[in-house]
């Protein structure tokens, strides 16, 4: 028993059998999974946008080239599959920091978006490079590029379980860290305070203005959901520069000379303070 050759110059997918086109919902496996995660992500990073109130260029760059090699990608165009496969692992590139801090902070409003996006473009990975890499032979003779029953059905249906379960716990993890950020920080001189990069918020760091002598050591307390750094702002002196600080963490710098020292966040430039350092 051998298969039907493909026709010559059958070049879109599922016309190797019998030269039929077959319906719309017979698509090989994989290109639902490519189409699902990249159109999963673009709207999660539109409706992440909404739901914050922001405008974010990148982002929204990123989601529309999502979406729309999402939905090419279903039509079997394999340049979409290309152009989807290669924003995804570009995105993760440039984003990485943020999504590694977001990923690992279950008390951050953006959790859920880094643990479903994460896993998504890891499929969009898995299954695009192996489509290209098979898209020749016709990625319909592979069992786990054309079918959910096989392996690949069961590496997205663990994925899709890890992101589930990961949203069940960070559920709960959230409602902890919240607790423990309302009572933590006491010894430290100064609060990022909750919810720090709104508009709304007067005073990010708090209190806004804080006086020590030289020789004497500050220490901040990241007391919101979100990443901050403390960050001196350019001129003379410039003295300190504090790594993303995700909640819970403190920075304490040693102030060794004299004078006002103006500070920032370096992701919200609008989140400010001052140290005045007495002699
Ligand atoms: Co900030």
């Amino acid at each position: 028993m051998t298969r039907n050759p493909r026709p010559p110059g059958a070049e879109e997918l599922g016309e190797a059998e019998l030269g039929v086109k077959p319906s719309f919902w017979k698509k090989p496996f994989a290109l639902w999974v490519v189409f699902g995660a990249l159109v999963y992500s673009a709207l999660a990073f539109l409706a992440l946008e909404a739901t914050f109130g922001f405008f974010d260029p990148a982002l929204t760059v990123f989601a529309l080239i999502f979406l729309v090699s999402g939905i090419l990608t279903l039509r079997g165009n394999r340049w979409a599959i290309l152009a989807g496969t290669a924003v995804s692992i570009l995105f993760i590139g440039s984003f990485a920091p943020i999504l590694a801090g977001t990923f690992v902070n279950p008390a951050n409003p953006a959790f859920w978006l880094a643990v479903s996006a994460i896993p998504a473009f890891g499929l969009v990975v898995v299954f695009g490079v192996l489509s290209l890499v098979h898209w020749k032979k016709g990625i319909e003779r592979k069992p786990y590029l054309a079918s959910p029953r096989s392996a690949g059905g069961l590496l997205t249906l663990a994925v899709v379980g890890f992101v589930i379960g990961g949203l069940v716990i960070g559920n709960f993890a959230a409602i902890s860290i919240n607790k423990l950020l309302l009572g933590g920080g006491a010894e430290a001189d100064i609060q990022i305070v909750r919810d720090a990069a709104l508009p709304g918020t007067a005073q990010p760091f708090s209190p806004a203005t804080f006086t020590v002598r030289v020789g004497d050591s500050v220490t901040w307390f990241n007391a919101d959901v979100m990443e901050h750094t403390v960050t001196s702002d350019a001129g003379t002196p410039v003295a300190f520069d504090s790594p993303l600080l995700n909640s819970g963490d403190t920075f304490s710098f040693t102030f060794t000379q004299a004078g006002t020292y103006a500070y920032h966040c370096a992701p919200h430039p609008t989140m400010t303070g001052t140290i005045i350092v007495n002699p």
